[in-house]
């Protein structure tokens, strides 16, 4: 065992054990700024900044009495005044460092024709789904400033009404994981349908990614323009695909959206979060993609990630959605080994390993954002990641 690696054990056991919260960090020193942006960048604020996947959504009682009064979810995507609040309502509880757009990953399939539809307790519903070469050639790339246009109106208000500490978040899905459910029409454990397609009809579907590619970044882009100071592409099932398909079907336009937003006007500098799913066999290659930072879910230690990784990204995670199901004192020797894990180095963004379920206690949310600022203002300077 290496001395760092050590000096880490040590310190989880010794901030799991130090239980009032009045005994603890020393005074940050320095203005905050903001926290996420300092993070993508690489270095370390004076605590690790938080935010959470899915912190918007049904675990708040306050978003399901925003959500009945919308009558349902897509109105409550397009109406920008209620998309504002959804997106505030966790800001407003608990102090995060970061807000994210309330929207879905499924509105570009939706301003593409598909006619989305969210059943309640089923989940996605797509009215009309893709098989044959016609109907992807059929499908047009939507404009982002009329078809989408309550995306940039719900993010300039957000960021009208944010403290500018708080980071504001875009996002779109993959190209892979939006071609799932255009194919699929709703959602699988499987997706047999896009996966046998990479075989069937391989032409058909890197035509349908083409086009994703190019909507995506459009309305990436758009956000950016719009006030999202940070980017994130959700990939939920490129880990369903083997190696050598990961990376023709998904990790390959994942790289050219980046690629498109790089050569933007809006998003050129705009720092790019990519979550993949299940594919932590492919770390090195997606940090090299051109992202600035990634989202890692639960199956892999974040030291491993650091040393495979280098310095090339920063990490976000990658704490266990289920752990907020734990006892408090459970939950934050959690929280302690994840921040451990990743040691003192710079470019660590706390986060879970996939969104918050609908069955957490927002109490918990609470109990672990402290935990998160307690321990890592505790965070010895000499401390630093494995080698
Ligand atoms: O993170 C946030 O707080 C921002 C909002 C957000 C939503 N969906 C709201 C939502 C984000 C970033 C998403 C992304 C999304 N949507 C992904 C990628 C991330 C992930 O979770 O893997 C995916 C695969 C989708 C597709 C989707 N939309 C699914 C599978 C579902 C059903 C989920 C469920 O729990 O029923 C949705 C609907 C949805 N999107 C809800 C919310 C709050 C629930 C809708 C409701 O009934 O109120």
């Amino acid at each position: 065992m290496t001395a760092a690696v050590r000096r880490r054990e040590s310190w989880v056991t010794w901030v799991s054990e130090t239980a009032a919260p009045e005994s603890a960090a020393p005074p940050a020193s320095g203005p905050p700024g903001n926290r996420l942006l300092q993070a993508l960048r690489g270095r370390r604020p004076d605590r690790t900044p938080v935010w959470l996947m899915r912190q918007a959504g049904r675990y708040l009682p306050e978003y399901r009495t925003l959500r009945a009064r919308a009558g349902d979810f897509l109105t409550l995507c397009k109406t920008p005044e209620l998309a504002c609040e959804a997106t505030l309502q966790p800001l407003r509880r608990f102090p995060l460092d970061a807000a994210i757009l309330f929207s879905d990953i499924l509105t570009i399939p939706d301003a593409m024709g598909l006619e989305l539809s969210i059943i309640e307790g089923r989940g996605p519903r797509l009215g009309r789904v893709l098989r044959s070469e016609a109907d992807v050639r059929a499908l047009r790339v939507p404009e982002p400033e009329s078809e989408l246009a309550y995306v940039g109106e719900t993010l300039r208000r957000v960021r009208e009404a944010l403290d500018p500490e708080v980071a504001l978040i875009g996002f779109a899905g993959s190209p892979w994981t939006l071609a799932c459910y255009m194919v699929q029409g709703q959602g699988d454990a499987e997706f047999a349908l896009p996966r046998g397609m990479c075989y069937q009809q391989p032409a058909v579907l890197h035509l349908l990614l083409e086009r994703l590619t190019c909507a995506v970044a459009g309305c990436l882009a758009a956000q950016a323009a719009a006030g999202a100071q940070a980017l994130m592409l959700f990939d939920t099932w490129g880990g369903l695909l083997p190696g050598a398909a990961y990376r023709e079907f998904s990790l390959r336009y994942m790289a050219r959206v980046i690629e498109r937003l790089r050569g933007s006007e809006t998003a050129a500098h705009c720092p790019v979060i990519l979550f993949s799913k299940g594919a932590g066999a492919h770390l090195e290659q997606l940090a090299d993609c051109g992202c600035d930072a990634l989202s890692l879910d639960w199956s892999m230690d974040l030291s491993v990630a650091r040393r495979r990784v280098g310095d090339k990204v920063a990490l976000q995670g990658n704490l266990d959605p289920l752990a907020l199901c734990a006892p408090p004192e459970l939950l934050r020797r959690e929280v302690a080994r994840i921040l451990a894990s990743h040691g003192a180095g710079g470019g660590h963004i706390f986060n879970l390993g996939h969104g918050v379920r609908p069955d957490t206690d927002p109490d918990a949310v609470a109990v672990l954002v402290d935990a998160v600022h307690e321990f890592s203002a505790q965070l010895p300077d000499q401390l630093q990641p494995p080698a």
